[in-house]
Parts: structure tokens; C-alpha cells; sequence
């Protein structure tokens, strides 16, 4: 959906070119000059032999587009989990085609997305043995059921397969122990769950909790919601918990917006479309014109605590209504917790929370409910490297009863109307925005945005038909040497604006010279090695440039700074998400989701059958971990 540009926004925007070489980074031009290379600023020159001071040692693998994977010679990628692959002792055998409810959720749901990591014990450093963590985000329905490509799948579906399709969203839980080098599930294991939108309860937290627009004919109160929903990306927290956020939740709803009494707020959301899914025709829920507050209840970030299976996972309302990429902290200098957060849509913005209590490291029930109390803020971006973040609290001109809210919960249920009034940066999609805990740095991935048009630029979003995508660096104060992410002013600058170099039309820029391979388009989720250096998954390539999507490492620092290099491609069809590396760095969970959903594949003829590649077994999104033959740091 679009919307319309600020004024300021426009007076702000300045020549690209000006723009990019102001701000990738002088300092980097320095250091590359000093190491006696041309870099990409200058010209755009490209060689994957030369040699560019970067710390990652694989060999890079080459761009590409087929039916299955690739790592660099030297590594492994092993299956760990994939779509019905049980998770419980008494879960029944995966049946492809079949739509049974009941057995999907004691098996892995369909679409993993993001991935955590939580060491077992709770609180150790543990890179054997741990909680693999994983996101369910929404189903191919082309490639999932027979006879069912998209067209035709109106017409055909039932209940049961709805209430499949409800069963295979939501979040898994599983144990995964690595003996002799090798990666297993204990299927036996009491800490394994699956969360649906099916059949879990969560709990409302924070301001929305209770109120008015919260409420159903199920829930009187607007306290308890069954299910999450599009669960994209995600976050840890300092005590152990994983959030979980819920992002295009307007494909699930039918209903007459226009008729409705939000309506533009239902509009300023997306729904009122055809959905993509036929649940409302059997679950009311899903049709607000019979339940008028369903929407309100998802689109937010959603705490679970994956050490305790008998909690209730609680949406966090304090974090905001939108909808959600990731949600991932940061430790400030003071103890504060910052959860810096995207909203995934062109043209949308850059959130982050601030918590007002602080982190107790050593109190687990202090920390419980943390994420209910604190200031939501939206990043306005100025020239010349400067951002502030504007707090969205309720009483605050114009945040007031004069413009429709009468409290802090209509704030956070419309958290996108309240940052157009404050005039936040429209962005080119925010997906992930993830600190480097090495350097404190925050870096905002945003993925593209080909609707921009030329008079809509602003400093942080500088090209028009921004295809490719850039990665901005947020440098946050220091206070006492420690960074300040509570801070509502702050510096930033390119990491990378990307793309292909050798293009002059793409206006890519990268600090170094990357290689043929190297360069990168349509950047989507992050992670950091224990060393520090960015690792880069992308969700686009094909489309944009014909090319599988991918995996790229680049130090963040150095002379090797932001000279990404291309460490896996995902089967075709498929994007990369969820990258995490245990503590030691030396395993690299990947989620290879959606395999084989490209135009006119389906489950009769999908364009691969990864990873089984059996006749009878459609493609099944599914968890690899990466590991180094010899048995060492991935990348090093
Ligand atoms: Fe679900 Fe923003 O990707
Ligand atoms: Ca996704
Ligand atoms: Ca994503
Ligand atoms: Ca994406």
C-alpha cells in the first residue's frame, strides 16, 4: 500500500550521488585507498579474484538459479527439520496432500522464517544442544495441496483444509542436539511445542490489553486471542524469551471495509482485498464484518518463552500495531531494553521500543513483563547522517483525542497513523534491523521499494524505482563507552546500497570492490557471527536480477567493510531466511522457505522437489544447518 510523502520528506531529498558519497562512510573510502584498492564509490570495478582484505576465507560459490542448494567447498549443509517432520513420539507420518489438522500440529508447520538458537541449559553459551526456535509464516497453498493451484483453490477448499492451513501457521519448538558433527530432533523431548493459529491461547499485554477495539463475541474482556499470525521474523531477548512477529495479517480477513466502522483504519492496513486464504468462509473470526475486531487483534509482537512449554505466549501491545518483520533487543548503557523493530511494507516505517523498566540479569520475574511499559518511537531521517526518534505516547500533540486517540491503546492499534503524524521517514520496506553486538551498530535492512517515484526520494531512501535495496547504519551515541540505543538522536550511514556494480543504471555502492558473485540485491534478514561480521539473506533475487536467493558474509569492519561474498544459494523458488549461528559460530542454521513457488509451479508439477526430490512428495520448506567440514568457525 501507498502512501503519500511529507512535505519534509521531499524538501529533503538531495542528488543521489551526493547523498550516497557523503555517506558511505568517508572513512572507509580512507581505509581503502590506504589498502591500495579502487573501490566501488569511484568505479564500479569487479573482480571475484581480487584480493579485497575481507576476513571470510570460503570459497565463494556462484550466482546461480537450480533445483537445490549450494555452500562453498569445505562445508556441509545438513536437513534438520522440514515441513511434517514430527515433532512429538506419537506424531503421525506426514502425508502429503492430506489435510489433517490434528497431525500438523504435532509435526513441523509449513513456511519457516526466522530461527533462533536458545542454548540448553537456559542461559549457557551451549552450541550443541539447544532450542531450535522457528517461525511458521504462511502456506503455498499451489504447492500444498493436489490439484490446487492458486485459481482453482477458491473453488475446492473445505473446513479441513482450512483448519490445516490455520495448523501449519504459528511457531515450533523443537530440542536439536548435534552428536559426532551431526544434527538431530529429540522428538522426545518435553520442551517441544507447536504454536498455531489454529488452537493456542495467548494472552494481551500492554496498552490494547482489554480495551474496547480488543474485544469479540469469543473474548468479552480483549484479553485472550487464539493464534498468531504471518509470523515473519523475529528476536531474542537478554532473559531467554523469543519474539515473534506477526506481519501480513490483512491476507486472512474478508469483509466490506468501506462499510465498516474503522475504516480507514482497516484501509490504512490493507484489508478489504480479496484474501488469500478461504478460513472466514468457515472460522467468523476471520470476516470483520461479523467479528468487527478481529483485525485489531493481530499485528503484533508476540513474547514466548520457549524454556517453559506450559507458558501462554503474550502479544506485546506496547511494541506497536503494524505489520511486523522482526523485533530485536539491545542492551543499553544503562540497562534499558531497546527493541528495534520494521514495518515490512514499501513506504512504511522504522520503529524502535524503549523499555522503562531495566534488565535484571539475574531475576527472571522482573524481566517478565518488561516489554509492557515504555516509549514506542518512529525514526525521522535528516541529511547530513542525522536521525531522531519520535515518540508515539499518547497526550502529545498531535497524538490527542483531536485526532482520534483517546488513550495510548489507540495509539498502538493504529501505530501507522500516529507515525504519519509525526512525520516519520517513509521507508523502502523495513525488514530486519538488527544491532552488531560486537560494535553496537544497528543495521536497517530495507529490501526495495520499485514504487518509489523521483519526487518522493528522501536522504535515507535515495533512489526512485529502488529495485535492489540498501542496508543503513545506525551509530548510536556512547555514553561511559557503552552505546546509548535509548537515545533519540543518533548517526547513520549507508552500509551498502545494493545491487549489481558493473550496472551504472542501478546506482549500486558497495565500500569495496565486490566480485561478480558478491554483489547482492533485495537484502531481507541479518545475523552476526561471534566476530562481528554481517551475514545477509536476500528475498528477490530471482524476480530482480534471475538469480537464486542468497547468502552473503561481509566484514563490518576493516578493509574487508561491507565487500559482501556469496556463501549459499537456496533451490529455486525459495527464499532465505532466519540465518543464526550458535554461540560458537561454528553451526549456521538456515530456513529455506517457500522451494519451488515460482509462476506456474504446483503440487502437481512444482519447479523442484527439494529436499526430498521424490516423486510422490511435493517441495517441503525446511531447516538446514551449515557447518565446516573440519569442524571450524563458518566463514573463517
Ligand atoms: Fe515476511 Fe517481510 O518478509
Ligand atoms: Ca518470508
Ligand atoms: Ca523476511
Ligand atoms: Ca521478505
Amino acid at each position: 500500500m501507498e502512501k503519500t510523502q511529507t512535505a519534509s520528506d521531499r524538501a529533503e531529498a538531495t542528488d543521489l550521488e551526493q547523498l550516497i558519497a557523503v555517506r558511505l562512510s568517508r572513512r572507509d573510502l580512507l581505509k581503502a585507498a590506504l589498502a591500495g584498492m579502487a573501490t566501488a564509490l569511484g568505479s564500479p570495478a569487479r573482480s571475484a579474484e581480487r584480493a579485497t582484505g575481507s576476513t571470510l576465507t570460503f570459497s565463494e560459490i556462484a550466482h546461480g538459479l537450480d533445483a537445490t542448494h549450494h555452500v562453498p567447498p569445505g562445508y556441509s549443509a545438513q536437513l534438520v527439520l522440514r515441513w511434517g517432520d514430527p515433532l512429538f513420539r506419537d506424531a503421525p507420518k506426514f502425508v502429503p496432500g492430506k489435510p489433517d489438522a490434528a497431525a500438523q500440529e504435532k509435526q513441523f508447520g509449513y513456511n519457516n522464517d526466522f530461527l533462533a538458537f536458545m542454548p540448553l541449559p537456559r542461559g549457557t553459551a551451549s552450541a550443541n544442544n539447544g532450542l531450535l526456535c522457528s517461525n511458521h509464516e504462511y502456506c503455498s497453498t499451489q504447492l500444498m495441496w493436489p490439484e490446487s493451484p492458486a485459481r482453482s483453490y477458491q473453488r475446492k477448499v473445505t473446513v479441513e483444509h482450512c483448519a490445516y492451513e490455520m495448523a501449519a501457521h504459528g511457531f515450533s519448538i523443537a530440542e536439536v542436539r548435534q552428536e559426532d558433527g551431526k544434527w538431530r530432533v529429540v522428538t522426545d523431548s518435553s520442551y517441544n511445542r507447536r504454536i498455531s493459529t489454529r488452537s493456542t491461547r495467548i494472552r494481551v499485554g500492554g496498552p490494547a490489553a482489554g480495551h474496547r477495539r480488543m474485544r469479540t463475541g469469543a473474548d468479552r474482556e480483549g484479553l485472550l486471542i487464539i493464534g498468531t499470525l504471518n509470523n515473519c521474523a523475529g528476536g531474542e531477548t537478554p532473559w531467554g524469551t523469543v519474539l515473534t512477529c506477526e506481519e501480513n495479517i490483512h491476507g486472512y480477513f474478508s469483509g466490506n471495509a468501506l462499510e465498516h466502522r474503522e475504516a480507514a483504519a482497516l484501509k490504512r492496513y490493507g484489508f478489504g482485498r480479496r484474501p488469500w486464504y478461504e478460513w472466514s468462509r468457515y472460522y467468523a473470526r476471520f470476516d470483520f464484518d461479523q467479528e468487527p475486531n478481529e483485525p485489531n487483534r493481530f499485528g503484533w509482537v508476540v513474547e514466548i518463552d520457549p524454556y517453559d512449554p506450559e507458558s501462554m505466549p503474550v502479544k506485546r501491545t506496547a511494541l506497536g500495531r503494524f505489520k511486523h518483520e522482526g523485533a530485536t533487543t539491545a542492551l543499553s548503557h544503562d540497562a534499558r531494553v531497546v527493541v528495534y523493530m520494521g514495518d515490512d511494507e514499501r513506504f512504511e516505517y522504522l520503529y524502535k521500543f524503549v523499555t522503562a523498566g531495566k534488565f535484571q540479569p539475574n531475576d527472571l520475574a522482573a524481566n517478565r513483563n518488561l516489554l509492557d511499559h515504555g516509549t514506542l518511537y518512529v525514526a525521522r531521517f535528516e541529511a547530513q547522517g542525522k536521525m531522531r526518534w519520535l515518540p508515539l505516547t499518547h497526550g502529545k500533540d498531535p497524538l490527542t483525542l483531536a485526532n482520534g486517540f483517546a488513550s495510548q491503546a489507540d495509539v498502538v492499534i493504529e501505530a501507522r497513523r500516529a507515525a504519519d503524524l509525526m512525520g516519520g521517514t517513509s521507508m523502502d520496506r523495513p525488514e530486519d534491523v538488527q544491532t552488531n553486538p560486537a560494535t553496537g551498530r544497528v543495521y536497517v535492512v530495507l529490501t526495495n521499494n520499485s514504487r518509489r517515484k523521483p519526487d518522493q526520494v528522501n536522504p535515507a531512501n535515495p533512489r526512485a524505482g529502488n529495485h535492489w535495496g540498501h542496508i543503513i547504519e545506525l551509530v548510536p551515541p556512547r555514553v561511559d563507552g557503552a552505546p546509548d540505543h535509548s537515545a533519540t538522536e543518533c548517526a547513520w550511514e549507508f552500509f551498502l546500497v545494493a545491487g549489481d556494480p558493473a550496472d551504472a543504471q542501478q546506482s549500486a555502492r558497495y565500500a569495496g570492490p565486490v566480485g561478480a558473485n558478491g554483489w547482492l540485491a533485495c537484502p531481507d534478514n541479518v545475523a552476526f557471527d561471534p566476530r562481528g561480521r554481517i551475514w545477509i539473506a536476500t528475498d528477490g533475487q530471482t524476480a530482480t536480477a534471475g538469480i537464486a536467493d542468497s547468502l552473503y558474509g561481509a566484514d563490518t569492519s576493516g578493509p574487508g567493510r561491507g565487500i559482501t561474498r556469496l556463501f549459499f544459494n537456496a533451490p529455486r523458488g525459495a527464499e532465505v531466511c532466519g540465518p543464526c549461528f550458535t554461540p560458537n559460530g561454528k553451526t549456521l542454521f538456515v530456513a529455506v522457505q517457500h522451494p519451488g513457488s515460482e509462476p506456474g509451479s504446483t503440487y502437481d508439477q512444482p519447479s523442484t522437489r527439494w529436499p526430498d526430490f521424490k516423486d510422490d512428495m511435493p517441495p517441503r520448506p525446511a531447516v538446514l544447518a551449515i557447518t565446516k567440514n573440519s569442524g571450524g568457525e563458518i566463514g573463517s
